[in-house]
């Protein structure tokens, strides 16, 4: 049988709080609640996930480089690093896997120094706006990505 694809699904600074941080803005959901969910759409989808958080952009960039051999997509929200992270950016350029950007909030509804990411320029496409769901719309996008590319 062939293997499934693996998605990595990075998680920038903060989003370890998800639960507790401004849930007005975010949602109740927290970031364990979120991976078991990805776990569970990716099973349904015929995909493995690997998903990490880091606060450090440097760490987020270190295991960017190394999905390069390990991953054949990327799931990120990259919190404010997006807003931020020419690092970020060039790592995700670098590597050249399918890049899926989710935010939890629409970020073009917000402050206006959160309407520009960085990272959207690496991406295929950017979810925001759908709190937690935004994560397996994600793993939707990135496995119709995949399969086209298998059959292209
Ligand atoms: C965020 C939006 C960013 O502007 C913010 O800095 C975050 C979370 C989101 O998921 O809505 O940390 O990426």
């Amino acid at each position: 049988m062939a293997k499934s694809p693996r998605v990595l699904i990075l998680n920038g600074p903060n989003l370890n709080l998800l639960g507790t941080r401004e849930p007005e803005i975010y949602g109740a959901t927290t970031l364990a609640d979120i991976e078991s969910g990805c776990h569970a759409c990716a099973q349904e989808l015929g995909l493995e996930v690997d998903c990490r958080q880091s606060n450090s952009e440097g760490e987020l960039v270190d295991w960017i480089q190394e999905s390069r051999d390990r991953h054949d997509a990327i799931v990120i929200n990259p919190g404010a690093y997006s807003h931020t992270s020419i690092a970020i950016l060039d790592a995700l350029q670098a590597v050249a896997l399918p890049v899926i950007e989710v935010h939890l909030s629409n970020i073009h509804q917000r402050e206006s120094f959160r309407h520009r990411s960085y990272v959207s320029k690496a991406a295929k496409g950017v979810i925001c706006g759908f709190g937690a769901d935004g994560y397996r719309l994600a793993l939707d996008a990135a496995a119709r990505l995949l399969a086209a590319g298998r059959s292209g």
